[in-house]
C-alpha cells in the first residue's frame, strides 16, 4: 500500500526523481508525473493501464505558468481561464515545443489547468516544472475522490498519495476546446455550460464518442463500477429486477421499498452540487456491496446536473 501524508517536500522529491505521486484537486484525486519529463510520463499510463493515444491534462500554479507551455490564448479562453483558474477548468490550447507529444497524444494541442487544491497549489508553486495528471484510478474504472480510493485502486503501484482529505467538487473539469476561435465543450464537467457562456456567449457542445475521440473522457463506457449498473425510471427498475439482490443510487427520494442498507440518496434536499461531490463516493460504495446489480436515476438535466448524468450514462454504457 501507499504511504498517505501531507509532505509536499516528500512529494516533490518523488517527483524530482521521475516518480509518480497521487495528487488532491478540488475534482479529483490525479496521479502526477513531471510533464516535462519524457521517461516519467510513461509511467502513468503503465500504472493506469491507460491507452496512449488518451492524452494527459497539464496541470500549473498559475495563468503565467501556463503562457509557458502553450503557444496563445484566444481571447475567449483569457477570459475564461481569468475568471475560473484556479478552478475546475481545463482549457486545450496549442502547445509549445517543450511539452512532449507523449502527454499529447502526439497532438498540437495540451489540456491545461491550474486547479484550486491548496496542498498541489503549493506543491506545483514549489516545483520547477508542470504536473501531468489525469484522474487516479484504473482507465475506464470510477475516479477517485478520496486518498483511500486511490489506494485501493492503485496503492501497490505508487509510494506516496499527497492527502488533501475528500474532493470538495467531486466530478471532473469541464474541458474546453477552441475551433477557429470559437469554444467547444469536450467534457461536461464542474463548471456548468450556463457559466462558460456567461464569459464567452454561447458555446457548442461536442461530447459524443468516437473511436479517436477527443477527450477520451467522451468514451461511451467510462467511469463504470465493476458492476452492472442500469440507469432509468427508478420504480420501473425497482420492479423489473425484482428478485435480484439490487442496490440503489437515488437522486434525492427514499424508496422505502428497498433496503435502507441497500440504498444511497445523493442530496435529500436535491442539491446538484452534493450530489455531486458525493457521486462517485457512492458508485464506490455500490460496487463494494453484496448486491448483483446497481439501478440509477438520472438526476435533473441542469447546471452541473448535466455532467453527473453524463457520468451516469457512461457507467451504465456496455464496454466498447
Ligand atoms: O478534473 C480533472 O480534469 C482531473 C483532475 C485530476 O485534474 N483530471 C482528469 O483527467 O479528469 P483524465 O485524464 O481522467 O481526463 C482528461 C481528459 C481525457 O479524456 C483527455 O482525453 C482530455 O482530458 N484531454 C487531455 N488533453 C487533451 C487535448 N489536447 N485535446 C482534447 N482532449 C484532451
Ligand atoms: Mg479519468
Amino acid at each position: 500500500m501507499a504511504e498517505i501524508g501531507k509532505d509536499i517536500r516528500k512529494a516533490k522529491e518523488i517527483l524530482e526523481a521521475g516518480e509518480l505521486v497521487a495528487i488532491p484537486t478540488e475534482t479529483v484525486y490525479g496521479l502526477a508525473a513531471n510533464a516535462l519529463n519524457s521517461s516519467a510520463v510513461p509511467r502513468i499510463f503503465t500504472v493506469k493501464n491507460r491507452p496512449y493515444f488518451d492524452p494527459l491534462i497539464v496541470h500549473v500554479a498559475s495563468l503565467e505558468q501556463a503562457h509557458m507551455y502553450v503557444q496563445f490564448f484566444p481571447t475567449s479562453a483569457l477570459n475564461l481561464a481569468r475568471h475560473f483558474w484556479p478552478g475546475p477548468l481545463t482549457l486545450v490550447l496549442e502547445k509549445k515545443e517543450i511539452i512532449p507529444g507523449l502527454v499529447t497524444s502526439g497532438m498540437t494541442t495540451v489540456g491545461i489547468r491550474c486547479p484550486d487544491q491548496e496542498l498541489t497549489l503549493e506543491l506545483l508553486r514549489s516545483l520547477p516544472f508542470p504536473l501531468a495528471a489525469p484522474s487516479a484510478n484504473p482507465f475506464g474504472y470510477i475516479s477517485p475522490t478520496e486518498p483511500a480510493h486511490v489506494n485501493e485502486q492503485l496503492g501497490d503501484k505508487i509510494s506516496y498519495i499527497l492527502d488533501g482529505g475528500t474532493c470538495r467538487v467531486g466530478i471532473e473539469s469541464t474541458i474546453v476546446g477552441f475551433e477557429k476561435s470559437q469554444p467547444v465543450i469536450y467534457r461536461m464537467g464542474a463548471i456548468n455550460m450556463e457559466e462558460i457562456e456567461r464569459i464567452v456567449g454561447p458555446v457548442r457542445v461536442l461530447t459524443h464518442s468516437t473511436s479517436h475521440p477527443m477527450a477520451p473522457g467522451q468514451l461511451t463506457s467510462h467511469y463504470s463500477p465493476r458492476k452492472r449498473l442500469v440507469l432509468g425510471v427508478m420504480p420501473q427498475l425497482i420492479e423489473k429486477f425484482h428478485g435480484y439482490s439490487a442496490g440503489i443510487l437515488s437522486f434525492m427520494t427514499d424508496y422505502s421499498e428497498v433496503d435502507a442498507d441497500h440504498q444511497i440518496i445523493l442530496s435529500s434536499s436535491a442539491n446538484l452540487e452534493e450530489a455531486a461531490q458525493k457521486l462517485f463516493l457512492a458508485l464506490h460504495q455500490l460496487d463494494k456491496m453484496d448486491i448483483q446489480i446497481i439501478l440509477a436515476e438520472e438526476v435533473p438535466d441542469v447546471g452541473i446536473g448535466r455532467a453527473i448524468n453524463d457520468r451516469l450514462r457512461r457507467a451504465a454504457a456496455p464496454g466498447e
